[in-house]
């Protein structure tokens, strides 16, 4: 049986393939935006425009419009002013079916069972949710993010974006008693890296979700080089879904995993304890090694079994 997820996203070159690779991998129950890569606006426009591409019929709740304390802050440089900047986008016909995504994961939680959380923009609306209905908690599958990292930063040295955007938020997720909590983080995702090979590989396929896949990767290739001087492209929100749908790709490790919300240097890093003694609870299972060839071979899979339009 295919696991039920609420993805909460922000739309997005990478939450796009996450959607793409979800669809197929998962049953999606409803899919929720945040502010993050783009305002709001964009985020859930974005998500509306990728149920369309691939076909999916769920309900898309827009969230918050700003993190809890700090102004909203957005990834332009990573994925233009659109949040999807690079293919040629079609006029969305649906829209939003509330402006209420909190309600949507409270109610939705509550009323299924089993329900994994999969988060893979900044996590105001999960943060939001669990304070307004904590017995959620309790009744979720589990919770599966993008974000954080046991090693470097993107943003800053030490914090990724998706922690960094909301920390606050994040402080309260990754405290709330979510279980099982996994994490992948950009020590992860760093190895799950993209190059020109994968877009070819996608124009092989022909149809138009991957041509759209491919579309999407030449944008996010050539503005993620120019800042990183070349470095590998990694692909960061596909490693949340996959954690649920393949933890046997991974390698976790339970660890204890704080937020810092107020550092001068460090505001928005996760704090990995990696002493592996003591007695603070071992809140998080963070991945650390992900089989990325077979990952890449799923994805290709996943994209393949679009039909040809
Ligand atoms: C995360 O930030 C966003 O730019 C990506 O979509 C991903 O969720 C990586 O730090
Ligand atoms: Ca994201």
């Amino acid at each position: 049986m295919k696991p039920k997820i609420i993805i909460d996203c922000d739309p997005g070159h990478d939450d796009a393939i996450a959607i793409m690779m979800a669809c197929q991998l998962t049953e999606i129950l409803g899919i929720t935006t945040v502010s993050g890569n783009a305002p709001l606006d964009l985020t859930t426009d974005n998500a509306l425009l990728l149920t369309e591409l691939v076909g999916l019929n769920v309900e898309v709740h827009a969230g918050a419009e700003k993190p809890l304390l700090l102004p909203p802050r957005h990834a332009e440089e990573a994925h233009g002013k659109t949040g999807l900047d690079g293919p040629s986008r079609p006029k969305v016909k649906r829209s939003a079916n509330s402006s209420d995504a909190v309600r949507f994961i409270i109610d939705t939680v509550r009323d299924n069972d089993d329900v994994w959380l999969v988060p893979i923009g900044p996590l105001t609306n999960v943060a939001l949710a669990v304070q307004q209905a904590p017995d959620i908690v309790e009744r979720v599958a589990g919770i599966s993010i993008m974000g954080g990292s046991a090693t470097v930063g993107n943003v800053t040295a030490t914090a990724e974006f998706n922690v960094w955007a909301d920390p606050h938020a994040a402080s309260i997720v990754f405290s709330a008693g979510l279980q099982p909590f996994r994490m992948a983080g950009l020590n992860l995702t760093h190895k799950f890296g993209i190059d020109e090979q994968i877009i070819t590989d996608l124009r092989g396929i022909n149809n138009q979700v991957a041509d759209f896949a491919a579309d999407l990767f030449d944008f996010y290739l050539m503005s993620y080089q120019k800042r990183t001087r070349g470095q590998r492209v990694p692909l960061h929100d596909p490693c949340a879904v996959l954690a649920i749908t393949h933890p046997e790709l991974f390698e976790f490790e339970l660890r204890n995993v704080t937020v810092e919300t107020e550092g001068v240097y460090t505001r928005g890093m996760t704090v990995v304890d990696q002493r592996g003694w003591g007695d603070q609870p071992l809140n998080c299972e963070v991945a650390y090694e992900i089989d990325r060839d077979r990952g890449m071979q799923i994805f290709l899979e996943t994209m393949e079994t679009y039909t040809v339009s």
